[in-house]
């Protein structure tokens, strides 16, 4: 198949078109990568089991591993649900549109296909534009999940959706204005107390000022109880990891550039290639590898925005080793810890 790549300019009309096309698509049934604030998502009608087979399909994702469907309004809710409680009401009242996902009972309407089996769903309205009028002009729900190959980490360009959907989707909408740079808070809001089963920009404080008393899944905490399995089925699978071995490095600053340099020193008299993820205020003071910024000490969002964008950079460069300082785990910061834990296996070595 011939994956076609049209780009979001700013031009009324044409983009007008773009929209009709991709609506047009996606009501036969086939398959449009978008952008939202967090990730690119590959769209399908969510609510046509057909359409979706083919997300997983396209992506090698398991098949129990559910989707989340995106609308445009509140109202859908009531469409989807069987259970619109009031947290839901409240939680969409203060975080929608935005990067919030929440898990509700669900209704016969919604496929098994895309709920992995599960008895309920996960809904999210977007506030990126492009992803408004793609709902909006479609009148679909749209099932979506990150745009990459399973286990990749998720695109943030179109350039990274190309590389991994290409020949695969029938279209890609392009507009590189992604913000966040990681995926969307999931908030289990099924029984008493809300559990967070996937950090984001949206924290657990955050959460907790509208909802009360908040959870966190135990199975996702650091170091926690590794025995657990996510309620999130995509929590379990090694996710978000580049191609080469990735360590974090955490301790005192001074500490952790002298030991990334000298194992990279080591690995590279070896006749390794390196990588190196620092940040803005430690870049110049590593002697070698290929180093890398993802951002700044001083706004863990600019982590978040660029930590997909340099993980990506180092599988082109076919580097064999990943070496990462730790970041601060304050406000999004515990989603990007999160997601480079992940990414590491859990290989951390302490200085
Ligand atoms: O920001 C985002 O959420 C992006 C953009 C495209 O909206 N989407 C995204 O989708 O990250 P995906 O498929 O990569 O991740 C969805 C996560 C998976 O971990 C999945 O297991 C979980 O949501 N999930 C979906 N439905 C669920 C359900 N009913 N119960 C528990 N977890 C669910
Ligand atoms: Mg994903």
């Amino acid at each position: 198949m011939e994956t076609i790549i049209l780009e979001i300019s700013g031009n009324n009309k044409k983009d007008e078109e773009i929209y009709s096309k991709a609506a047009e698509i996606l009501k036969k049934g086939g398959l449009v990568a978008f952008p939202t604030e967090t990730v690119y998502g590959l769209g399908a009608n969510a609510l046509d089991p057909k359409a979706s087979r083919k997300i997983y399909a396209a992506k090698g994702r398991p098949s129990d591993n559910p989707l989340i469907v995106h609308i445009a309004d509140v109202s859908a809710l009531y469409d989807l649900s069987v259970d619109v409680n009031e947290m839901a009401l409240k939680v969409a009242d203060e975080f929608w549109p935005g990067p919030l996902t929440m898990i509700l009972k669900k209704k016969n309407i919604v496929p098994n296909e895309i709920t992995g089996g599960l008895g309920t769903v996960a809904i999210r309205m977007p506030s990126h534009p492009t992803a408004r009028h793609l709902i909006e002009r479609s009148g679909l729900y749209i099932a979506a999940p990150s745009a990459n190959t399973s286990q990749h980490p998720s695109p943030t360009k179109a350039k990274h959706v190309m590389k991994d959907l290409n020949g695969k989707i029938d279209m890609i909408i392009k507009d590189d204005t992604v913000d966040i740079g990681i995926e969307s808070t999931i908030v289990d809001l099924t029984g008493d107390i809300p559990i967070i089963l996937r950090p984001g920009y949206i924290t657990k404080e955050m959460l907790g000022k509208v909802l009360g008393k908040v959870e966190v899944d135990m199975a996702i905490v650091e170091g926690g109880v590794t025995s657990a399995v996510p309620k999130a089925p995509g929590m379990k699978y090694k996710h978000y990891a580049p191609q080469a071995d990735l360590t974090i490095v955490e301790g005192k600053e001074t500490d952790v550039i002298a030991k990334i340099n000298s194992i990279a020193r080591e690995k590279i008299t070896k006749g390794f290639k390196i990588g190196i993820m620092s940040t803005d205020e430690s870049f110049h003071r590593y002697t070698q590898g290929d180093v890398r910024s993802v951002g700044t000490r001083s706004d863990e969002a600019t982590v978040a925005k660029h930590l997909y964008e340099v993980l990506r950079e180092f599988d082109e460069l076919e580097v064999d080793y990943i070496y990462s300082e730790g970041f601060s785990r304050d406000n999004v910061g515990q989603a990007v810890m999160n997601r480079l834990i992940k990414a590491a296996g859990h290989t951390i070595i302490n200085v």
